[in-house]
């Protein structure tokens, strides 16, 4: 399974901080936003990535995750010259998709808790699987209708009337069959490559598999001044309540076996005195104790 981080688009909602650096770079607490959805698809086991974005933005992304080879990882990168849609993605990258399964997660995107995206991973063995979240303000978001039996029946993006209150978060799974199915796609109305077209066609196909994730599973999704204080406020609280980060790729690549204990401790050497060097060096010192 391949991973595409999608991280382009205007950014206005958040004018003016992204006069100087994209939405996706902006800090959520203590960490670059895209810290997080990376963390995701690495702690969901994978560890071949496309990051896409503006021309103007790539080469931000590229001198702050670099090709991934210091977190085992290995990371490559495309342009989007303009917004076209979120499906436009798997058109862009592929040949980084190759023969393959692919995840995109959208870069605004932070995740938190539960096991959903394991279980989803574990068993995903062809067609598309994507997720439902309980929202209060569905008509913001993609929205998915559940049949009594729990089996999806209709998936409609920002609707006026929602059927239901769950949203489709921007984390999708899919089989190779995804490249040719948006080859297929005309744009709709806004011009846009949709990626709700894409999981209904996946839906009339009959191999759509909707996983609804469960109450202490925490989305946010970090777009607008408000939600980019609310998705720091809640990621500091969490951290210094648990004394745990989330969204450290260097520790979910250790942790997924990505990263051996003493690269994972040549790292740390060399991140300067902060924070987030104390963090990993007492994950090594753990980690050596408990193997002791
Ligand atoms: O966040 C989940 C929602 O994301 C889904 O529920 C919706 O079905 C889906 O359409 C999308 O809705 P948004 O209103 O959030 O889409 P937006 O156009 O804002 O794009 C989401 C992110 O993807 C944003 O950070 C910018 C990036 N993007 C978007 C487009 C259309 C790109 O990088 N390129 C694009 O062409």
């Amino acid at each position: 399974m391949k991973g595409i981080i999608l991280a382009g688009g205007a950014g206005s909602r958040l004018f003016p901080l992204t006069l100087v650096a994209s939405k996706q770079l902006q800090p959520v607490y203590d960490k670059p936003m895209v810290y997080y959805p990376l963390t995701t698809l690495i702690e969901s086991g994978i560890r071949e990535f496309c990051l896409i974005s503006t021309p103007h933005d790539l080469p931000r992304f590229r001198q702050l995750l670099g090709d991934g080879a210091s977190w085992g990882l290995s990371i490559e990168y495309r342009e989007q010259p303009r917004p076209e849609g979120i499906a436009q993605a798997f058109l862009i990258a592929e040949s980084f998709i190759g023969n393959d399964g692919v995840t995109l997660v959208l870069g605004d995107n932070v995740f938190y808790g539960g096991d959903g995206f394991h279980h989803a991973f574990a068993d995903f063995q062809g067609g598309a699987t994507i997720f439902g979240y309980h929202v209060n303000d569905p008509e913001r978001y993609g929205v998915v209708e559940f049949d009594g039996e729990g089996r999806a029946i209709s998936i409609e993006e920002k609707p006026k009337k929602p059927k239901s209150n769950y949203a489709v978060p921007g984390l999708y799974i899919y089989d190779n069959n995804i490249v040719s199915i948006v080859k297929a796609l005309k744009p709709s109305a806004r011009g846009e490559l949709e990626i709700t077209a894409v999981n209904v066609e996946y839906l009339q196909r009959g191999e759509l598999r909707v996983c609804r994730l469960n109450r202490g599973f925490a989305w946010l999704d970090a777009g607008t001044s408000s939600s980019l204080h609310e998705a720091s406020a809640y990621v500091q609280t969490i951290e210094k309540r648990q004394g745990i980060k989330i969204g450290c790729p260097e520790e979910a690549a250790f942790r997924s076996g990505f990263l051996s204990l003493p690269q994972l401790e040549a790292l740390t050497a060399k991140i300067p005195n902060c924070e987030y060097r104390d963090y990993l060096n007492a994950l090594v010192s753990e980690t050596k104790r408990l193997k002791s």
